[in-house]
């Protein structure tokens, strides 16, 4: 008995002091770690469809699959942003700047990858949606990006956003074209946006598929034809999808969000298909709004944070500004609820594949962000596996300014891998 409970003692302190080996081993020394700048620039609606077209001079050589916008465009980073920004931008955000500087560090060691992303801002976009109560019934206020707020005289909340988006030079289009090729004419937001009810009718995407109702991210082999308004509903029969998978044609995108993941230390870890997709593991949110009951479905714990909810005048001010499952009870209607109280929506929670972790921190001016991935998540149907000696191709993007949708700053297409000082980024040993 008394052995038992010694060598139990033993097992768990064994294992806490792995468990804290852990963390502390978890980052490297990023002052040793070499800095490259990389310049994106705000591409408007800079379509897949236009960049294959008459009107992109570019357009033989990317169709002929003969070269990469970087081999023609590196380096000009400030000549495509003016150019997108006068072309192909409807209505550009009066005072935004078109290019933006993104410093980034990247480190290993054989378990993991580690990325060190600096950006100026002039102020951290944190605030998103809550539920407010106005006296009667509880409401969604916010969550609703630039510019189309700014036009109905609302203010814009939206959260600041940091996108990379990773392929293994399976999907050679992604190699040369980078995230173009997943930005289609016919997405939200673009000139010929699919129509809702088109899209919830729709075989495969609409509401007796896969339940969406407006079309995201897609890559042009998951279409069986394209045409210059885009593809959307040419999508290929789900067996030839599932193909696509097990081949690797698909790109990786994990999605650092500023008021979405950024609190509790998540990614959103997902690829793109023929839409943009969660990984399986991935849902880390939901709604925290019961269409049924018409009120929150949580509240705060009050013996953890101090308050159920909390005035929404005062939501710049909160270090509550989220919601997450460990801060959490179900709602009580019978709460004496007042005029203005407010209780984020959605709900965040830590995925069940949580492989990915981050951190942000605004200060002076500037984000800097730390993500940690797996090196090998061993789930090759939706994350690519990387491997010291490999080459990958990445693109990267931004959100600020309390945008979404096409307002982002991308990156022409670039190659990283490991300790290998050619590539645009190299994965440097850390240790
Ligand atoms: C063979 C060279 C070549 C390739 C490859 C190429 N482009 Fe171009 N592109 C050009 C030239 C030439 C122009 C016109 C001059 C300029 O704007 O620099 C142009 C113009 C553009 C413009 C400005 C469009 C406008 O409305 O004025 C954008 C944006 C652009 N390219 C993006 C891309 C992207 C993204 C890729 C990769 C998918 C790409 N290009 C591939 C040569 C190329």
């Amino acid at each position: 008995m008394k052995r038992n409970m010694i060598s139990g003692f033993l097992v768990i302190a064994i294992l806490f002091s792995l468990l804290l080996m852990n963390v502390y081993a978890s980052e490297p020394d990023w002052s040793k770690i070499p800095e490259t700048n990389i310049v994106l620039f705000q591409p408007g609606q800079t379509s897949w469809e236009f960049l294959t077209s008459d009107s992109h001079p570019g357009s033989i050589a990317v169709n002929e699959a003969k070269a990469s916008c970087s081999d023609c465009h590196r380096g000009k980073e400030a000549d495509l942003a003016i150019k997108s920004m006068t072309h192909r931008e409807p209505t550009p955000i009066i005072g935004k700047e078109p290019l933006k500087v993104l410093s980034v560090k990247a480190a290993h060691d054989d378990t993991y990858a580690y990325f060190w992303f600096r950006w100026t801002s002039r102020e951290p976009s944190i605030i998103r949606k809550y539920q407010v109560f106005d006296g009667k019934e509880w409401k969604g206020v916010g969550g609703v990006p630039r510019p189309e707020n700014v036009k109905k005289g609302v203010p814009a909340q939206y959260e600041d956003r940091l996108n990379i988006m990773l392929d293994d030079t399976k999907l050679q289009s992604f190699t040369r074209n980078g995230c173009f090729i997943t930005c289609h004419n016919d997405l939200r937001y673009m000139p010929n946006e699919a129509k809702k009810d088109d899209v919830k009718t729709h075989a495969y995407l609409g509401d007796k598929g896969i339940k969406k109702s407006d079309i995201r991210k897609y890559i042009p082999e998951s279409r069986t034809k394209i045409d210059k308004t885009g593809g959307w509903s040419n999508v290929r029969p789900k067996e030839e999808l599932e193909n696509m998978k097990k081949e690797g044609l698909f790109a990786e995108l994990l999605q650092w969000r500023a008021n979405r993941t950024n609190p509790i230390g998540i990614l959103d870890d997902g690829y793109v298909l023929e839409y943009r997709l969660f990984d399986s593991d991935g849902k880390f949110m939901e709604d925290n709004y019961d269409k049924d009951k018409k009120q929150p479905k949580y509240m705060f714990d009050a013996s953890k944070t101090g308050m159920k909810s909390f005035p929404y005048d005062q939501v710049k001010n909160q270090k509550y500004y989220y919601i997450s499952k460990d801060i959490a009870v179900p709602f009580d209607p019978n709460v004496e609820w007042k005029k203005g109280d407010a209780i984020p929506d959605p709900i965040i929670f830590t995925p069940k594949d949580n492989t990915s972790t981050s951190h942000g921190e605004w200060k002076d001016g500037s984000w800097t962000v730390v993500i940690k991935r797996k090196l090998n998540h061993g789930n090759p149907l939706e994350d690519k596996i990387l491997k010291p000696g490999n080459i990958y191709s990445v693109g990267l993007a931004l959100h600020d300014d309390n945008t979404t949708h096409r307002f982002h700053y991308v990156s022409l297409p670039m190659t990283i891998g490991f300790d290998n000082p050619k590539l645009d980024i190299n994965i440097v040993k850390a240790r």
